[in-house]
């Protein structure tokens, strides 16, 4: 469970231990907050970072919780020159070599620890959850269901849903009204809908219904990630089953593409190498109400950070342009590497089909999601209201309710 965790992370330190704390200067440049017993580390705390996060009110704005320090004559220099530590209190006070003088309470040096195993425990717990990566066949494992009234009006679900997304990428709520307005309502509860080309929500229907029979199929979706084109692509897919088809398909399918870049890592390193550093052209062009588009955006099929994990994977056959701006050495293999990577994803995709009132939700930066075609028949017409939201607003979301259930920051 994840809530003592955090309290680890962030919680308060028991003021036994605090009133056994001493502090130091090391080096002339850093401060050394040490408890007797020889058990707990020592926690090392730069000076400059201290005086640069001086907590009084000419140096920080509490109620916007911002540095307001003059950092035009900020003296980058600074040394503590004299060391307090209150017991009563819980305070560590600084005289600095600017003339300034700080305090810090003692909790709130702990959490914020520049020791590597604490500094991975925030980052993990409150900064982004780490992702857990899955194979097709631990679908019913990984993911888990939600009661959409209960995420409506309880924090608790909310922020176990925004959970369960963060780290598998995929969550499903059951129990959703069947109105075209489940979408809006869940995205704003969580904060508010992200635009893109096709406006806000979106309808997933079958074409109009034409005089023959061909024209009420609708044809399977090969796995792909929505919006590859944009640089800001869109995070996270709701979409709500208002009316499924009763005929054999129109199933979702779902594929970890974190997983499958993992396996191609370990199988074949040289195609990951290709499919993690040759930039693809995305693009789509068209028109929305009225107004001409023309989306392109340059990225690899799975793009990494400075630390190599991944961040984001791009996949769409319709939407990779004829422009190709890759060396022309590297186009045959490129093509041998993304072939192997979309025939492994396809063998793992987990199949199964949304019910009406199901409301199906996924990282479109970390899935790839497909769905096979379908026949619809005169008086039962596959009806999903899609919208989309962004991480950004879902991590600030979870921040707020996890401050407000478990710990005060
Ligand atoms: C899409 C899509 C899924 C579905 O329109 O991009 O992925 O279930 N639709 O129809
Ligand atoms: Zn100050
Ligand atoms: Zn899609």
């Amino acid at each position: 469970m994840w809530p003592q965790r955090v309290q680890r992370a962030l919680g308060q330190v028991a003021p036994s231990l605090v009133r056994r704390l001493s502090a130091r200067i090391v080096d002339e440049l850093y401060i050394e907050v040490k408890p007797r017993e020889a058990a707990k580390p020592a926690l090392t705390f730069p000076g400059i970072w201290l005086r640069d996060n001086c907590r009084c009110a000419s140096c920080f704005h509490e109620s916007s919780q911002s540095r307001r320090l003059d950092w035009d004559n900020f003296d980058a220099t600074v040394r503590p020159l004299a060391l307090h530590v209150d017991a009563n209190s819980q305070q560590l006070h600084v005289r600095w070599s600017d003339a300034h003088e700080s305090s810090y309470k003692l909790d709130w040096l702990q959490r914020r620890s520049f020791a590597g195993d604490k500094q991975q425990e925030y980052l993990n717990e409150f900064y982004r959850p780490r992702p857990s990566h899955w194979a097709g066949k631990q679908f019913d494992s990984i993911a888990q269901r939600f009661h959409y009234d209960q995420v409506m009006s309880e924090d608790a679900a909310l922020q176990q849903w925004l959970q369960a997304l963060a780290i598998y990428g995929v969550a499903l709520l059951s129990g959703a009204p069947l109105d075209e307005g489940v979408v809006r309502r869940l995205a704003e509860r969580v904060g508010f809908i992200r635009r893109t080309t096709y406006g806000e929500e979106f309808i997933v229907q079958k074409p109009s219904r034409g005089a023959q029979n061909y024209a009420y199929l609708s044809l399977p979706l090969p796995l792909h990630t929505d919006l590859p084109y944009y640089e800001y692509k869109p995070s996270v897919n709701i979409l709500h089953c208002v009316v499924q088809t009763k005929s054999q398909g129109g199933s979702n399918l779902l594929v970890d593409a974190f997983h499958i870049a993992d396996r191609l890592k370990r199988e074949h390193p040289a195609d990951f190498e290709l499919l993690s550093s040759i930039d693809v052209d995305w693009n789509d062009i068209g028109s929305e109400d009225g107004r001409e588009f023309h989306n392109i955006w340059r990225a690899p099929v799975i793009c990494l950070d400075a630390s190599g994990e991944y961040t984001r994977i791009n996949h769409s056959v319709p939407q990779r342009d004829s422009h190709f701006n890759a060396p022309l050495e590297k186009v045959l293999p490129w093509y041998k590497a993304y072939a192997r990577f979309v025939s492994m994803a396809q063998k793992d995709a987990h199949s199964f089909k949304t019910q009406p009132g199901d409301v199906l939700t996924f990282n479109n930066l970390r899935l790839l999601h497909g769905r096979t075609g379908y026949d619809d028949s005169e008086d039962n017409s596959r009806y999903i209201v899609g919208a989309y939201l962004d991480w950004d607003i879902i991590y600030s979301r979870l921040r707020v309710l996890k401050k407000r259930l478990n710990v005060a920051n």
